[in-house]
């Protein structure tokens, strides 16, 4: 057997590897090696999820942001970007509109944006774990101290998306203004860990500068922080951004860190992303046969969907909810999987 085949076997049965290994394994990645590794982990995704897809309902509820995150449509030095915020009342008509299509997570994320001060965001929270009591509640909304997200948590929040970007702090101080850290970010994920959120974090792929290297790190970060669920999607360029001029990441590069991701820590809640679909009309499919079971179909208004642009051409920003979830359903009978309704907890069915 060749070598490509055994590192995923020691990755399967040890769930670690070496630096080295991981950039080996990255490097020398070829379609032969691709399939034997998304057939282990579509093994694993079976056995613990089945066929079943996980939905949830993505809530963009501002796109206002005080970040300047070099790669991002919507970082605060983009004049030309159409800021909008969600009321509460909107943000209510969402999940009362996600609830009806079959939603039972709803993710609410935005950039981070002061006008939603704590109690504000409490106040959301609260009123939606009263309204929707059987459903999950993730939140997207940045770095906060570890009170903000402690309070709440407390308000009734079960989950917590967090990219950590990039591991490598010079990566990192490459992609961000040198007011934002890899290891602020890091600790952020601990912080919610401990809290006891159902933790997401991940990184882009593709992103400007990035090696095999740093993608090595990653690998070893996720092992080590143990989170629930990883959000891996490729880089795609904004005109509007520093990085405007900068390749984009690959579906190719994508799939197979997924499938990476399922051999190493096979329970794992993996996303097949917007991105992955906006840059391969067939990304999310593909995400899913290399082991992703989650999609997360937008639910914002459609008045609004446009403007929240992180990068180019990003796709379903014109359908209706209830579109777009017919859409991903047709999607993943056409693989022989399925849209369930189900609040979609780490772990698979008990
Ligand atoms: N403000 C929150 C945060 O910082 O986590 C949530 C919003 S932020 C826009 C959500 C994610 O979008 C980021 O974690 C980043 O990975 C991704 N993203 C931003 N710009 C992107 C781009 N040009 N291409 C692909 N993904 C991008
Ligand atoms: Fe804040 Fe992108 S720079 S959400």
């Amino acid at each position: 057997m060749d070598w490509p085949k055994q590192l995923i076997d020691k990755l399967e049965e040890t769930s670690r590897l070496t630096e080295e290994e991981w950039v080996l394994l990255i490097e020398n990645r070829s379609p032969e090696t691709a399939k034997y590794l998304f057939e282990k982990a579509r093994r694993w995704q079976q056995k613990y999820y089945g066929k079943r897809i996980y939905t949830r309902g993505l809530i963009e509820f501002t796109n206002y942001c005080r970040n300047d995150c070099y790669y991002c449509g919507i970082r605060r030095s983009n004049g030309n970007a159409k800021r909008y915020r969600l009321t509460k009342e909107q943000i209510l008509e969402c999940c009362q509109a996600g609830y009806g299509l079959g939603f039972r997570t709803f993710v609410f994320q935005g950039g981070e944006d002061g006008w939603f001060t704590q109690e504000r965001l409490e106040e959301i929270v609260h009123a939606i774990r009263s309204g929707y009591p059987d459903c999950a509640i993730t939140l997207s909304l940045g770095e906060r101290p570890k009170e903000s997200y402690r309070r709440l948590f407390e308000a009734g929040a079960n989950r917590y998306l967090l990219r950590h970007e990039t591991a490598d702090e010079a990566h990192y101080g490459s992609l961000h203004p040198p007011e934002l850290s890899a290891a602020h970010r890091k600790q952020c994920l601990w912080d919610l860990k401990e809290i006891g959120y159902q933790t997401g974090t991940g990184f882009m792929v593709g992103s400007p500068g990035q090696k095999a290297s740093h993608l090595a790190k990653d690998m070893i970060f996720i092992r080590e922080l143990e989170p629930h669920m990883v959000g891996i999607g490729p880089f795609v360029p904004h005109h509007d951004t520093p990085f405007a001029g900068e390749k984009g990441g690959t579906a190719e590069l994508t799939v197979f860190l997924i499938g990476l991701l399922r051999v190493m820590m096979p329970k794992l809640l993996l996303p097949a992303t917007t991105a992955l679909g906006t840059i391969d009309a067939q990304g999310r499919e593909k995400g899913v046969l290399a082991g992703a079971n989650v999609v997360m179909p937008n639910l914002s208004p459609t008045c609004v969907r446009k403007k929240y642009e992180l990068y180019d051409n990003k796709i379903c920003t014109g359908d209706e909810a209830a579109e777009c979830r017919g859409c991903l359903d047709r999607r993943m009978e056409s693989i022989g999987y399925e849209l369930v309704i189900d609040r979609g907890d780490y772990g698979g069915a008990p």
